[in-house]
């Protein structure tokens, strides 16, 4: 199986990042490409970052620069969690990696062409490159054997507004094309997150590790503790890791809903809202909203203290 990644990073993609690099070729599972776009922040700062892991990783896999605003929403980023560089503000986002020219949505095209149904994409961003790439090629949603998105809030409790979570509320009418084009899409809703958060002690065990990916880790995280500080966490909430974790082996999920998801494009209190249809005839979207968190948890341990 390949994947391509689709991310915004952000400290939290950078983990999930590093666990598909590290553990996917273990299970016959490897990165084709890794596409960027706004989100956390701008998307040229997101091609940094992408690099900087890939160096710390030693992998070759190539960049695509994508879509540096929303379709309709004006730009909006999350540097008050992940840093005015989205890695921590440690000073890791520096590389000499150089995103390739062709766009991220012709790449995610191309790609799937070439290995149409033995290519997956996962989606840690807003969804406005796949969302773009799905209008530039409609064959594109039928060739991608799984997408796996970490975004929306099944049970509406938002971190972006009181009802949307940050990837579908920075970009509300992306969203809605591609929960409607695609077929098979696994949905990492943000109160999973939540409900299932990293506990410190695991988080520190990985931070006290020696080795550079490991040192690296640290310095990225030190964000980790101004989120606690803030907002009172009792462990680290990780959705793009919990995400790729899914990807990688879906016998972390514990329970699923079938459901069509309906995203509110609407100008009120619901803009971004992600509501689950369960009466609709074709339910395209499988809702995690319980997984194995340990397991994840020492799939991100193996991935970042080795
Ligand atoms: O709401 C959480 C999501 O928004 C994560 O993907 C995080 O990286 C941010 O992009
Ligand atoms: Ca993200």
């Amino acid at each position: 199986m390949r994947w391509i990644i689709d991310t915004d990073a952000g400290v939290d993609d950078a983990i999930g990042i590093g666990m598909l690099l590290a553990l996917g070729p273990l299970r016959d599972q490897q990165v084709s490409a890794i596409t960027t776009v706004s989100g956390n922040v701008h998307v040229s700062q997101v091609n940094v970052n992408v690099g900087a892991v890939l160096d710390v990783f030693g992998a070759d896999v190539p960049i695509y620069a994508g879509c540096d605003r929303p379709m309709i929403e004006p730009r909006v980023h999350a540097e008050e969690f992940h840093g005015a560089d989205g890695l921590g503000g440690a000073g890791l986002s520096k590389t000499s990696r150089r995103p390739q020219r062709e766009h991220a949505a012709i790449a995610m095209s191309r790609l799937a062409e070439q290995h149409a149904g033995d290519i997956g994409l996962i989606a840690l961003g807003p969804l406005t490159n796949v969302a773009l790439a799905s209008n530039l090629d409609p064959s594109l949603p039928d060739r991608i054997a799984k997408l796996v998105i970490m975004g929306g809030a099944w049970q509406a409790r938002g971190n972006q507004t009181s009802a949307a979570e940050f990837n579908i509320a920075a970009d509300p009418e992306s969203a809605h094309v591609v929960f409607e084009r695609f077929p098979n899409v696994i949905m990492l809703p943000w109160e999973v997150s939540l409900d299932q958060m990293m506990p410190f002690e695991v988080f520190e065990r990985i931070r006290a590790g020696a080795s550079p990916r490991a040192r690296f880790f640290a310095a990225m995280t030190r964000v980790v503790y101004d989120w606690r500080d803030r907002f009172g966490f009792a462990g680290v909430p990780l959705p793009d890791p919990l995400a790729v974790a899914v990807a990688l082996d879906e016998g972390v999920i514990v329970r699923e809903l079938k459901a069509r998801v309906k995203i509110d494009i609407g100008h009120s209190i619901g803009r971004g809202l992600s509501s689950l249809d369960y009466r609709h005839p074709q339910p395209n979207t499988r809702v995690v909203v319980a997984v194995d968190a340990d397991r994840a948890w020492q799939m991100i341990e193996r991935a970042w203290v080795s």
